[in-house]
């Protein structure tokens, strides 16, 4: 089966890549390069360089490479940029979706699995969060996944082109090999500026806000490893492939972790300081987003084998070690 991987060297993509070849998929690679690196995309990949809102080179690619089905991750994902500068959210998320499922519509490919996130729930008190909730995003960026679902849906019931939608929560860890991993510009997710801390490429980190209504006072969040995740791509896959119907799911590992206690285990697994220091909070941020994933556990078949923190973070410092100035020499 030949897999089409939009933002294939991205952080999430990459991996995504290295367990499909390694499962023995064949896989082809579309990505812009503005967020992705070129020593992230897998050597066994074919790969093209290119942006998905360029409608005659998504065909072009399409014609050329006769997909059986995508994996969509290329998108902009940044929830404070998407507030500044909206557009650029619906341009690269919205109108790159539009394209794709235009060309999909056209090539008579049928399947899309696509990386949705937690932000289109928005700011919620309701602990786990399970699918069925209302969808109510505070951000564009969040705005502009729940669209890009909507998108799907309707394809679905005008053209028959079937989708999973994966919503993520916090996503971390690495390949264990330590060759692909986080590396974003600028970094603004907890594990690797944590990370980053302890190789003493930051004096400090900044914990941003004690005040909210958790037990140490700090945002709750759910972890999930990166292949833990991957696994849920190739099970969406495989639903897809045995006539699955279009639904969404939750992907999180269904556990919290206070920004306090990741970097007391981050502490604990490189044997490093860290130190921290409480900062204002940052505008938008929920106190605590914990996911149900029994739907993708019960429908997909999926299950989480890396969740103890000590993993994630683990295998993140590796990487991190290995490559102290990520994908740069
Ligand atoms: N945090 C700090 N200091 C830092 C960085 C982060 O205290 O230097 C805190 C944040 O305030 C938050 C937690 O660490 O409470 C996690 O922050 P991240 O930026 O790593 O992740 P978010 O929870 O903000 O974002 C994630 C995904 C987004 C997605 C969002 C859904 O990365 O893509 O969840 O709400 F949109």
């Amino acid at each position: 089966m030949k897999v089409l991987v939009t933002g294939g060297a991205g952080y999430i993509g990459s991996h995504a890549v290295a367990v499909l070849l390694q499962k023995g998929y064949e896989t082809v690679i579309i990505d812009n390069m503005m967020t992705g690196h070129l020593a992230a995309v897998h050597k066994d990949s074919v790969f093209y360089e290119g942006n998905i809102c360029d409608a005659e080179f998504i065909e072009s690619v399409f014609e050329k490479e006769k997909v059986d089905a995508v994996i969509h991750f290329a998108a902009s994902s940044l929830v404070g940029e998407s507030v500044k500068d909206p557009l650029k959210y619906f341009r690269n998320n919205v109108y790159g979706m539009q394209v794709l499922l235009e060309t999909m519509y056209k090539e008579n490919v049928e399947k899309i699995v696509f990386s949705s996130t937690a932000a289109t729930y928005g700011d919620t008190d309701i602990v786990p969060l399970t699918e069925n909730l209302p969808a109510n995003p505070e951000s564009p960026y969040g705005d502009s996944k729940l669209i890009m679902e909507k998108m799907m849906k309707w394809c679905d019931v005008a053209y028959g082109i079937k989708f999973v939608s994966l919503r993520y929560f916090n996503v971390g860890g690495a390949h264990p090999n330590g060759n692909i991993g986080e590396d974003h510009r600028p970094e603004t997710h907890l594990i690797p500026i944590i990370l980053q801390t302890a190789l003493g490429q930051r004096e400090q980190i900044s914990i941003f806000g004690d005040d909210y209504p958790t037990e140490d006072g700090t945002c709750i969040r759910d972890y999930v490893h990166v292949l833990d995740l991957i696994d849920a791509h190739l099970l969406a896959l495989a639903y897809l492939n045995k006539g699955g119907q279009s639904d969404i799911f939750n992907l999180g590992s269904s556990q919290g972790f206070s920004v306090k206690e990741m970097i007391d285990a981050a502490r604990h697994v490189t044997g490093k300081e860290i130190p921290a220091q409480i900062g204002t909070r940052r505008a938008g941020d929920p106190a605590v987003l914990i996911a149900s994933s029994s739907k993708a556990k019960e429908v997909l078949g999926w299950n989480p084998t890396r969740t103890d923190m000590k993993e994630i973070i683990g295998d993140a410092w590796r990487w991190h070690q290995h490559r102290p100035n990520g994908y740069d020499e």
